[in-house]
């Protein structure tokens, strides 16, 4: 019967992916890490163009982390600006790293998003721009 034949090549065809897949299985498990961010937070202030530490937790991070490379990003009311970080290419694991806060105009509704494998968003916190 052709619906037995199918049935047949169907499960015949399931059982050699799954042969394919245990026969090869990937050598590291890498693990996605989202690191929590410590600072900035809802208490925090920064002035536009002093620097400061954005800081995060490392104590739960994996032994194989897919994506170990770190970008702190602006977000403005929950919107990144991904393509212009004010930090990239640094290890996640360092749990600090010194950033220069962005001039942007006096707010209270930003927040830095810390992305390894996923973005982390901090709380909303203050920038305060004299200039601008
Ligand atoms: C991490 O990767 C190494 C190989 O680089 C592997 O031997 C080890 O089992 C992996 N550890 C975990 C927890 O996945
Ligand atoms: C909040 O951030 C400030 C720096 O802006 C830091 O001094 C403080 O320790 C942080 N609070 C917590 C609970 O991590
Ligand atoms: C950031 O942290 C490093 C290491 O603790 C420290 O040397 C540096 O002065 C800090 N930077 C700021 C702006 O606080
Ligand atoms: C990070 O590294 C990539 C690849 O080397 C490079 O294209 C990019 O400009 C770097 N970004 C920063 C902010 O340094
Ligand atoms: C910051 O932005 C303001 C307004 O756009 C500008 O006048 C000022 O020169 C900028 N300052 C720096 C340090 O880029």
């Amino acid at each position: 019967m052709p619906m037995n034949k199918f049935t047949t090549f169907f499960l015949v065809s399931l059982l050699s992916i799954f042969a394919v897949v245990t026969a090869f299985p990937v050598h590291v498990a890498r693990d996605v890490f989202v690191p929590p961010i410590t600072s900035p937070n809802a208490s925090t202030v920064w002035y536009a163009g002093e620097k400061y530490n954005v800081t995060w937790e490392t104590a739960g991070a994996p032994v194989n982390i897919t994506n170990k490379y770190g970008r702190i990003v602006l977000a403005t009311n929950g919107l990144q600006d991904y393509e212009n970080p004010i930090a990239a290419n640094f290890s996640i694991l360092l749990g600090s790293y010194e950033v220069t806060a962005p001039n942007v105009t006096t707010g209270n509704e930003y927040a830095i998003v810390l992305f390894g494998d996923s973005g982390n968003y901090s709380p909303q916190f203050t920038i305060i721009n004299d200039e601008a």
